[in-house]
């Protein structure tokens, strides 16, 4: 579905359907005065009488098929005072998928009726354009037939309808970073929904190097014998089990003139499938772990949003790292035991197979640093399944010292819907990480689980290092299809966290070193 602009001194406003949004006990008149001038059969329309403006009430109105403007969905945003982006999105998906399952081919959106909402014009734009591409997701790459009756096809586009002569150019490039927002998910989702006989750690970096070509991106990739001989030790031993190798991708996003700054670094864990290794998960749900690259997803999504952003260029330089890898048993995998040399130095006893996320990221954290001064060193993982527990299916951890870095994340979250939540980094649960043989184990007590591993990685950030990570385990793919992501698995979670993040540089500026918490 294509985003498109129309005001008077061009076609005028034309549109199979509009879409208007309501908050309950208003007049809907008073929401797009314009409309209601250009479509003076609404307020005559008994339909109109049964709209209430709470949430979930959708209202369609016809008018006459000849006219530009023939239909009308009046859509109920609940109570004013209870309204959010998030209130807003899920009513912008509601409508949309609906319109998809009544056959409409093109939609209009009056902005006026946005502007009644009450909040900055570019935002509610920019999440109307994500919400509307988010909600006619769909996953067909792997249906031999497409039925059209069961799903019909999408909206062609969606008109952004105006009233000023000229267009402003904000508004315009809301919509864009909206549709450069809604790509990168889209990517993630489709990465993560992928099986893992499709997805291998060979397909992310050719996907990664596609998106580099496609967008200018600097991209190299390592092969396994190269991890290997790199003394990437705790990256080999999680892929060594498997016959598909691993790969170790650096996509580098560098405006013009920023080639000596420090960049921010994007580190992903990229388990293409995750069966636990020789410490073998159960059968049940396991195939769920298709989605364990749900952090590379994410990095990989984010950069193909960069790629189609109005204002890439004013972005800081950015380095997206994924460390890929199956993690399977086999004759040549990993035993509960073994000790490994990891690119750091440090040695590390596995004490589980099965966690083997901490694993191929603490190498990724040390490349990082051992290539570049990060600004800030994020990693995206869905590491943990403690983290689910205690957090449940739809929540983040935020694991960092930082206080900066922390209210940037708590920021973004708030304005993209993502659930976040911050987590501890106590040193007292530090020594559940100790081997009896080697430095450091993979594996501290079971409880507190998440608080563990992200200890584990803490210990290859260096001092001084502003480091986040981010436990995507819960949202990263969810078993249930909601308004936004229509289709059970892979939701493309971190994507619009990562890219709402990026817009605050303040965050992350070298000279805004916060205290630690
Ligand atoms: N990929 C899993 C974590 C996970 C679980 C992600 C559920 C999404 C949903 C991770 O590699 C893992 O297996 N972690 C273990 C760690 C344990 C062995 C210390 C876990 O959480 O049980
Ligand atoms: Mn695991
Ligand atoms: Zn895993």
């Amino acid at each position: 579905m294509d985003i498109h602009f129309q005001n008077p001194s061009g076609e005028g406003w034309r549109a199979d359907c509009a879409l208007v949004f309501v908050f309950e006990k208003e007049r809907p008149a008073s929401f797009a005065p314009l409309l209601w001038e250009l479509c003076p059969w609404l307020e005559s329309s008994p339909a109109l009488r049964d709209f209430t403006g709470r949430k979930d009430d959708l209202t369609l109105v016809y008018g006459l098929p000849e006219l530009p403007i023939s239909r009308v969905i009046l859509v109920g945003l609940g109570k004013k005072d209870a309204f959010s982006l998030s209130v807003f999105r899920i009513a912008v998906a509601k409508a949309v998928h609906y319109c998809r399952g009544r056959g409409f081919a093109t939609l209009g959106l009056p902005v006026e009726a946005l502007d009644a909402l009450l909040l900055n014009r570019g935002i509610l734009i920019r999440e109307a354009v994500v919400a509307s591409k988010l909600c006619l997701y769909r996953c067909d790459t792997y249906r031999s037939a497409k039925d059209e009756n069961e799903t019909p096809p999408d909206p062609r586009w969606l008109g952004l309808l105006f009233a000023e002569e000229h267009i402003p150019e904000e508004s315009q490039q809301a919509a864009r970073q909206g549709e450069a927002e809604a790509a990168g998910v889209a990517l993630a989702r489709e990465l993560s929904n992928g099986p893992a006989n499709h997805i291998t750690p060979a397909v992310l970096a050719e996907e990664a190097q596609r998106l580099g070509k496609a967008h200018g991106f600097a991209c190299t990739v390592l092969s396994g014998e190269e991890i290997r001989r790199l003394g990437m030790g705790a990256l080999w031993a999680v892929a060594r089990g498997a016959r598909q190798e691993p790969r170790f991708i650096v996509l580098e996003h560098c405006p013009k003139g920023r080639e000596k700054e420090n960049p921010l670094v994007l580190a992903g864990k990229g388990v293409t499938f995750d069966t636990g290794g020789i410490s073998l998960k159960p059968a049940a749900k396991m195939h769920e772990m298709k989605g364990d690259m749900g952090g590379a997803a994410a990095v990989l999504g984010l950069f193909a949003a960069i790629g189609a952003m109005p204002k890439a260029d004013a972005l800081p330089r950015i380095v997206g790292l994924v460390a890929a890898a199956e993690n399977m048993p086999g004759s040549d995998a990993s035993r509960p035991g073994d000790v490994v040399a990891t690119l750091s130095g440090k040695t590390v006893e596995i004490l589980n197979t099965d966690a083997e996320g901490r694993l191929i990221l603490c190498d990724a954290l040390t490349y990082a640093q051992q290539h570049w001064s990060p600004v800030a060193l994020i990693d995206v993982a869905t590491l943990t399944g403690a983290c689910v527990v205690a957090l449940g299916d739809h929540g983040s951890g935020l694991f960092t010292q930082d206080k900066g870095l922390r209210s940037a994340f708590m920021d973004a979250a708030a304005l993209t819907g993502d659930l976040l939540w911050p987590m501890p980094l106590w040193d007292e649960y530090d020594a559940n990480l100790k081997s009896d043989i080697a430095d450091v184990a993979n594996i501290g007590a079971r409880e507190g689980g998440a608080i563990n591993a992200a200890l584990f990685l803490r210990r290859f950030v260096e001092k001084g290092v502003r480091w986040v990570h981010l436990d995507i385990a819960g949202p990263g793919y969810v078993v249930k299809a909601s308004p936004l992501h229509p289709v059970p698995g892979g939701t493309g979670a971190g994507v619009r966290l990562l890219c709402r993040f990026l817009e605050n540089p303040a965050a992350f500026a070298d000279e805004q070193q916060e205290g630690i918490c």
